[in-house]
């Protein structure tokens, strides 16, 4: 299938197209034809398990915004996203966004971070969302909101958007040279792990204070929970075998239950990882990045830098070690999970599936509904061997349209708990709440991936939806966003 014989789905409104389409390209994805509301809707019903009740099927993704102040806290546009996220009606809020534990593992210089206003702070993103969720449907009963701590790891650029200021675990063969780090460059050490591990426990205790239900620690994405998964050529206490390498997770719950033993506990995973991708030189002209091909590998069989995969090959799956953490999350009596894949920085198409690639990325190497397939037949398989988890799935939004039905028929299906909702909750905040009360949903708010919202923090500015939502689109970054594509535009056509 090459890029130009995709559905594009922004131009399908007949449900019998799309369903085909699946069929024709022996895509499995659930589908629904008719979507159902009301008390008949599988995506309005409750759910009671493991002490967690939740009012409906609806989960809100972490999503940050490059927005705080360089101190850690939050400003308008930061409340005004934390808003929007009760008026989705969504009664699981997995994480706001992600927050550093500290100064030096944020992903940005205007991430939210702990420091000496994050209670105040917190409580205060936390209350204007619950009265927004309030005023849009009528009732808090079954919300349940947790708060995503992070540490970046690899990813961390605390001071300066332009200037990565990496912590790492091991040296990684592809990623270290995309980085430019040395082969001395030095290695976070088992005494600084262990203080981000009180950095954690001390962030879970505020989170707490600020009234959360849960906090999420996260092991996705590429940052630092990840890549300790990843970590099988560290030497020492955290890196080689399974049991050294959860060895972070298990200490940071443990401080969690002893410091604050109410607080629920839950893990956003990559479940599986890819080699990093690059945009294929031979097809790729300034400003306009050739079609994703992954990074050359052969000679680093057998593969040991990637949590979920096939060491002998590496751009296929491999769920026995993420099963394993399954049963160790089981252990620990952690019920609550959110199942994502790869990273943004490395292998954007399976971790967030768009049509249009952001600056730094590469033209979909697939039809990016093999991306969200991916994604959804991941998680039902782990789902299937721990039904008595609460899992939410994720990277639904390319589905556009088509999302309402594709994630009824999961739900209905029994593939996830939860649908979790990214970018299309950027651009159309009240897509859940008008499914579930049986509303059409709106062609016009529909996100139709053109990744403004990760382009536009690749240069420094604040993230949003940049088409669909005025406040952005107008605003003064917006005219440097769009001054910015332009020029890449016009870099482009002088090229070509
Ligand atoms: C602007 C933006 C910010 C994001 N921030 C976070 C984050 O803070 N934590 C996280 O786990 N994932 C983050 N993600 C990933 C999303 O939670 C989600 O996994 C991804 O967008 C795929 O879901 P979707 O298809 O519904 O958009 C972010 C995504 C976007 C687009
Ligand atoms: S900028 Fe808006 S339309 Fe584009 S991917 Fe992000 S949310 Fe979707």
């Amino acid at each position: 299938m090459t890029q130009n014989t995709f559905l594009r789905l922004g131009g399908i409104r007949d449900v019998e197209v799309f369903r085909n389409y699946l069929q024709d390209h022996h895509i499995s994805i659930p589908f629904d034809a008719k979507l159902l509301a009301g008390a008949t809707s599988p995506l309005g019903q409750p759910l009671h398990r493991g002490g967690v009740s939740l009012g409906n099927r609806f989960a809100i993704q972490p999503m940050e915004g490059w927005d705080g102040t360089t101190d850690g806290r939050p400003t308008e546009l930061t409340l005004r996203r934390w808003r929007r996220f009760g008026t989705s009606g969504a009664k699981l809020i997995w994480g706001g966004e992600a927050v550093a534990v500290c100064h030096e593992g944020r992903a940005n210089p205007n991430q939210l971070a702990i420091g000496p206003h994050a209670v105040a702070d917190l409580c205060r993103l936390r209350e204007a969302l619950i009265q927004e969720h309030k005023r849009s449907v009528g009732s808090d009963a079954g919300l349940v909101i947790g708060l995503q701590l992070t540490h970046s790891g690899r990813y961390s650029r605390p001071n300066h958007h332009d200037r990565s200021e990496p912590r790492i675990l091991f040296h990684h063969p592809i990623l270290d040279k995309r980085l430019g780090l040395t082969d001395d460059y030095p290695l976070l050490t088992d005494h600084e792990i262990r203080k981000i591990i009180e950095d954690f426990q001390r962030a879970a205790c505020v989170a707490h204070e600020a009234g959360f239900d849960f906090v999420d620690i996260k092991h996705c994405h590429g940052y630092l929970g990840h890549e300790f998964l990843s970590a099988y050529t560290r030497a020492g206490e955290y890196g080689g075998s399974f049991e050294n390498r959860t060895r972070f997770l298990r200490e940071v719950v443990s401080g969690i239950r002893s410091l604050a033993p109410a607080l629920g506990i839950g893990v956003r995973l990559s479940a599986f990882d890819t080699v990093p991708f690059k945009p294929d030189p031979q097809t790729s002209v300034p400003g306009m990045p050739g079609r994703g091909v992954p990074e050359s590998f052969k000679a680093l069989l057998p593969y040991r830098w990637g949590f979920g995969v096939n060491r002998e090959n590496p751009v296929e799956v491999d769920l026995n070690e993420p099963v394993q953490f399954l049963s160790l999350l089981s252990e620990l009596e952690i019920n609550l999970l959110n199942i994502s894949g790869g990273s943004p920085y490395y292998n954007p198409h399976l971790q967030r599936p768009a049509l249009f690639p952001p600056s730094d990325g590469y033209l979909p190497p697939e039809d990016p509904l093999l991306g969200v397939a991916q994604q959804m037949q991941v998680t039902r398989t782990l789902k299937q061997q721990f039904p008595n988890m609460i899992m939410i799935g994720s990277a639904y939004t390319y589905l556009q349209d088509f999302l309402p039905h594709v994630a009824q028929a999961a739900v209905r299906e029994g593939w996830v708990d939860c649908v979790g909702l990214g970018r299309m909750v950027l651009a159309y905040p009240e897509l859940p709440l008008d499914v579930i009360s049986g509303r059409e949903p709106q062609r016009k708010q529909m996100c139709r991936t053109f990744s403004d919202c990760t382009t536009a923090p690749r240069a420094g500015l604040p993230s949003g939806c940049y088409p669909l939502d005025e406040h952005y689109g107008r605003s003064e970054a917006g005219v440097r966003l769009k001054d910015l594509k332009q020029r890449i535009r016009t870099r482009r056509e002088q090229k070509t």
